[in-house]
């Protein structure tokens, strides 16, 4: 069990959040039950890169990114060097501090 706390975002969570993963859950699916509408247009097989999340506490102590992953972060919006596909991060135990880019690709993608 993690413990996340979630940076605000603008639309997702203004005045930010706090929840816990369950053992062998996702981030994307621990926010989405804690009422966080985080994209998921895949519906979490890593194929897509609408769940992306930034790590800026605790990047080191999650599971090692998929090459899957790795490829596909690679065409997120707003990529960062602790960036994270959050269908794919499943943290043991420990403290994280994670943020919602401001857009996904498919939000770029619908205003241009
Ligand atoms: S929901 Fe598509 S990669 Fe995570």
């Amino acid at each position: 069990m993690a413990y996340i706390k979630l940076l605000p975002h603008f639309e997702l969570c203004p005045d930010g959040a706090e929840f816990e993963t369950l053992k062998d859950e996702s981030i994307c699916e621990a926010a989405l039950r804690s009422g966080i509408k985080i994209e998921h247009a895949c519906e979490m097989s890593c194929a897509c890169t609408t769940c992306h999340i930034i790590v800026r506490d605790g990047f080191n102590n999650l599971n090692e990114a998929s090459e899957d992953e790795e490829d596909l972060l690679d065409k997120a919006w707003g990529l960062e060097p602790n960036s994270r596909l959050s269908c794919q991060t499943i943290p043991d135990d420990g403290n994280f501090t994670v943020e919602l880019p401001k857009y996904t690709i498919n939000q770029v993608s619908e205003d241009h």
